[in-house]
């Protein structure tokens, strides 16, 4: 019989934790609901004790989010278990995970206690949780460096208490696979009550071998994938949701395994994570990369007109990549953009939608054929997560290899025109600091990035920009054919989040 696998995507938790990936609200919402669109089984939407952002997060995706369970990360403390229960006091299907370290090291050196004891936590806490809701996960922190016989102990113990998934994370990536696949077999074998919950996999990809990990755990009894979309997540990374679930569906001849996601959803997850969080997805990245389906060589592209599965083992319509080439262009009408608009996937407002057909338009003056690429950045660049406290009206530069750069910059705050004029370094120096001056404080930039949407000299340029306040970072992208202007736009969009959102994360 084909196995179920159940896919906890953990994106809003453990992606989020990684440096430079955090998300407001909004931004979060927005992921969910394409979470809940590509059919995952459990999204992780958040630690509701970490902070006060954390916790409303999880209270809205709670209560707009009704078809996957919504699952809440606690420690294995009593204030981190009211927090938990607390955020999810408005989920249809609701779980709440709580963890402690199981390895010699963590446990001697983080949680200075004996094994013991964490065995008592972990059974009190379970117990705990289970007086607020009935689906308990439970995680032994690092059991990828846990001693087997000590793991056997506490899972048999918190089944006992009521967990109904057991987590097996490997944290810090250090497992092969062949020893990952053997701890699973030996819990599998040696844990009591195990055939009655889930046993979950959660590898991290410090050596590359995430989703290797992932299917010797499926391979050899687990029941659940712990992944990320993109494999964003601490250090290298978490398991890649897109990959465990290709090789499932691609290998299910093997693996004998399906889950339910809806692979036709992936690569509109990947861009909207890619785009939310501004980091960028490797070109060569299994199944989302730019060239993950780019055939250069002259041998592999005849092999592919005489026959696709000479050198294609997934057909790219499987995961979303359109090969309905309507193209569209400046003869195109607002009928057919919003066809195309649908087409790819958005749902957007009619204000939205006006706005972005304005920008089409004018991309399509200047470019003959505008790409679906295109549209997906003017449509991340239009549809705000912020409130637009500053919105750019004009930017002018003057630079050159003669000139020192010149920027003069216009905004529109609270419906007045404002304007000013900036020397700098280089022409994105001069309107940084040209913008540093109308909004009245010098902002810390930490990152700058750019690149373009598709091809060619006359592609949309995109830039991502993250700027830090206090210990909070705040990502801003803006797109367009000028690259200064996009510039600016992104560095706006960074400043309206941290304005908007600064004092709730
Ligand atoms: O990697 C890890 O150990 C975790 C746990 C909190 C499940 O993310
Ligand atoms: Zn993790």
């Amino acid at each position: 019989m084909i196995k179920s696998i159940k896919i906890f995507d953990t994106t809003l938790r453990d992606g989020e934790q990684s440096p430079g990936c955090s998300m407001n609200k909004e931004e979060k919402l927005e992921v969910a609901y394409q979470l809940e669109n590509l059919g995952v089984d459990i999204i992780e939407a958040g630690f509701a004790i970490s902070s006060r952002g954390d916790f409303d997060s999880i209270d809205t995706i709670a209560r707009h989010i009704k078809t996957p369970v919504i699952c809440s990360l606690a420690r294995a403390r009593k204030e981190d278990i009211d927090a938990a229960a607390a955020s999810l006091e408005q989920a249809e299907n609701k779980r709440i995970h709580t963890f402690i370290a199981t390895s010699d090291i963590h446990i001697e050196h983080k949680l200075r206690t004996t094994p013991d004891k964490v065995i008592q936590m972990a059974v009190e806490s379970v117990k705990y949780a289970k007086s607020f809701v009935q689906d308990i996960q439970f995680s032994a922190e690092d059991a990828g460096r846990s001693n087997w016989d000590f793991l056997v102990k506490i899972l048999s113990e918190v089944i006992k208490a009521g967990a109904t998934t057991l987590n097996i994370p490997d944290t810090v990536g250090y497992m092969t696979t062949m020893e990952y696949g053997n701890l699973i077999k030996y819990l599998k074998e040696k844990v009591s009550g195990i055939d009655t919950v889930d046993l979950a996999v959660h590898c991290h990809n410090d050596l590359g071998l995430g989703t290797a990990n992932s299917l010797a755990g499926i391979y050899n009894g687990a029941t659940q994938i712990e992944c990320t979309v993109n494999g964003i997540g601490e250090r290298a990374g978490n398991t890649a949701l897109e990959e465990v679930v290709m090789a499932i569906e691609t290998r299910k001849d093997f693996l004998n395994s399906k889950t339910k996601i809806n692979t036709r959803e992936i690569m509109r997850t990947s861009r909207l994570v890619s785009n939310i969080t501004g980091s960028f997805v490797q070109p060569n990245k299994s199944i989302v990369g730019a060239n993950a389906f780019a055939h250069e060589s002259g041998i592999h592209q005849d092999g592919i007109l005489k026959q696709k599965q000479t050198y294609e083992i997934i057909d790219p319509e499987a995961v979303g990549l359109s090969q309905n080439n309507m193209v569209i262009g400046k003869h195109s009408g607002r009928h057919a953009f919003s066809d195309k608009v649908k087409e790819l996937g958005f749902d957007l407002t009619v204000e939205e939608l006006n706005k972005a057909f304005k920008r089409f338009k004018q991309l399509a003056d200047k470019k003959k054929e505008v790409s679906d690429r295109d549209i997906e950045s003017i449509i991340a660049d239009e549809v705000y997560h912020a409130p637009e406290i500053y919105s750019l009206e004009y930017v002018q530069i003057v630079a050159g290899n003669t000139t020192r750069p010149t920027a003069c910059v216009q905004l529109i705050s609270e419906e007045k025109l404002i304007e000013a004029a900036e020397m700098g370094a280089g022409p994105v120096d001069a309107i940084y600091k040209t913008i540093d001056k109308l909004v009245g404080q010098e902002i810390d930039l930490v990152d700058f990035s750019i690149h373009s949407v598709t091809g060619g000299t006359d592609a949309l340029g995109e830039v991502t920009v993250r700027i830090r306040d206090e210990d909070k970072l705040f990502i801003g992208r803006g797109s367009s054919m000028d690259v200064l202007v996009a510039s600016a736009k992104a560095y706006l969009a960074a400043i309206n989040k941290m304005l908007s959102f600064g004092s709730s994360r």
